[in-house]
């Protein structure tokens, strides 16, 4: 970005905002809110300054001192290195002949409003809210939640037992994933959801909000939880159930409790249960005491928990549903399968893994090829084909390196069950 269109963004925006107390700190665009958030306060207080060293770490630009010679409303006060607008004015003017000023009042909501108003860039305060990273989205945000926990009895347990991600430092996008019609309605299900929440529980549809992803191993269902997370704004609490489970009687329950407890604190969220089978598994089976209260913990911890009235949108995932019982289907709202890609499913997946690599390829030939392989099977496959291309000292890859990887692969799937039945 232009060093100095940033640079007026954020002295416009700090500016507005510090003199209009009508906008709040969901006004702010996502990148300015983030540097500025006060973990104390859980906003961003007024007043703002901007200095030389919070435009470097927002925006990444070094060097701003010689530059901002050139621009006759911007002052920079050596002591305390504070940049300041001298004339407001002439500002705003300068800033919307800019080339990039569109594209940046289009995130903005605050700049949005007030060039709107002014009938200038297109602007509209309403699109720029939605274009807008939500303050959830940041590391910040979740850092000053968690400031409230820690010191807390417990604490220290309690995030020992989960990982925990901020959506805009989660790579992982919906794009890089194929998925069914089933999958994709799913989430656009649970974006209405959260949407239309608050009328959700008006008219008392508290039990919505709970997902099972149930599919054999490799198959994106990871990864679509965090894609998921990335794509609706919603931190993401991971928490694998076999990690929890602690020898100690008594102590897996404790345990459970926490994690729920933690996402509450945290929402609104995502809780992320991988390994589900672990513990909830067919009760009835089971002679041990402690697993039995444990799983009871747990379906009482799911019934306690909505994504209508907490903000937590609970998703669990297993790779073994037969070892569920009754009890626990019924706790969720949708099951979603992941079953193992399809022809077509294997062709896309590899287009979009082979997307930046450079080499004539017909996945036509490898999807056909490679039937009964996972999503995860098939990056495998190619991460190998790149590797011995490598060897060679080629960037470029031939359809032979891929075919050699999926050979390679065929005989150690074949090693791996010959080792199991023996
Ligand atoms: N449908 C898919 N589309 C694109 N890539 C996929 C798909 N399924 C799996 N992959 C690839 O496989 C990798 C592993 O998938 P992921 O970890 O999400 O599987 P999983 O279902 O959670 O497996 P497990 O049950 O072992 O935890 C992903 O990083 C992704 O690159
Ligand atoms: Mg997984």
């Amino acid at each position: 970005m232009d060093v100095m269109v940033a640079l007026v963004e954020l002295l416009l925006t700090t500016e507005l905002y510090n003199k209009d107390l009508n906008f709040t700190v969901d006004d702010m665009p996502h990148h300015i809110r983030a540097h500025y958030w006060s973990a104390v306060d859980k906003t961003v207080p007024r007043p703002v300054y901007v200095t030389e060293s919070d435009v470097k770490q927002i925006y990444g630009v070094d060097g701003i001192r010689e530059s901002l010679a050139t621009l006759p409303f911007v002052e920079f006060e050596e002591f305390g290195s504070l940049i300041t607008l001298t004339v407001f004015d002439l500002a705003w003017r300068w800033f919307v002949k800019q080339p990039g000023a569109r594209e940046v009042v289009g995130k903005n909501p605050v700049l949005s409003s007030y060039f709107e108003k002014k009938g200038l860039l297109n602007a509209s305060y309403e699109a720029a809210k939605k274009a807008d990273l939500p303050k959830e989205a940041s590391r910040a945000w979740i850092d000053s939640l968690l400031a409230d926990v820690t010191g807390e009895k417990d604490s220290d347990d309690m995030l020992k037992l989960v990982y925990i991600s901020a959506p805009d430092e989660i790579e992982q996008s919906l794009n890089d994933l194929v998925l069914t019609e089933d999958q994709l309605e799913e989430i656009s299900k649970i974006g209405r959801a959260i949407e239309y929440r608050e009328y959700l529980k008006r008219i008392g549809l508290t039990d919505i909000g709970k997902l099972l992803f149930v599919g054999p191993p490799g198959t994106g269902k990871t990864s679509m939880a965090r894609a998921i997370s990335r794509e609706l704004h919603l931190p993401l609490i991971e928490v694998r159930l076999s990690m929890i489970t602690d020898q100690y009687l008594g102590e897996t329950a404790k345990n459970i409790d926490r994690t729920f407890y933690l996402s509450k604190r945290l929402s609104p969220c995502i809780l992320f249960i991988d390994e589900f089978d672990f513990v909830a598994k067919n009760r009835s089976s089971d002679e041990n005491a402690a697993l039995k209260r444990a799983v009871n913990t747990l379906l009482k911890a799911i019934d306690n928990i909505s994504l209508v009235r907490d903000g937590v949108l609970l998703i669990a995932a297993t790779n073994h549903p037969q070892l569920l019982d009754h009890a626990v289907w019924r706790r969720f709202d949708e099951i979603v399968e992941f079953k193992l890609p399809d022809l077509d499913m294997r062709r896309e997946i590899f287009e979009i893994l082979l997307r930046k690599i450079e080499g004539e390829i017909d996945t036509e030939e490898l999807a056909e090829l490679t039937e009964d392989y996972s999503g995860s099977d098939l990056r495998v496959v190619l991460r190998d084909a790149v590797l011995s291309a490598l060897l060679k000292e080629r960037t470029v890859l031939t359809q032979d390196d891929i075919l050699k990887a999926i050979h390679s692969f065929d005989n150690r799937m074949n090693l791996k069950t010959r080792e199991a039945v023996t």
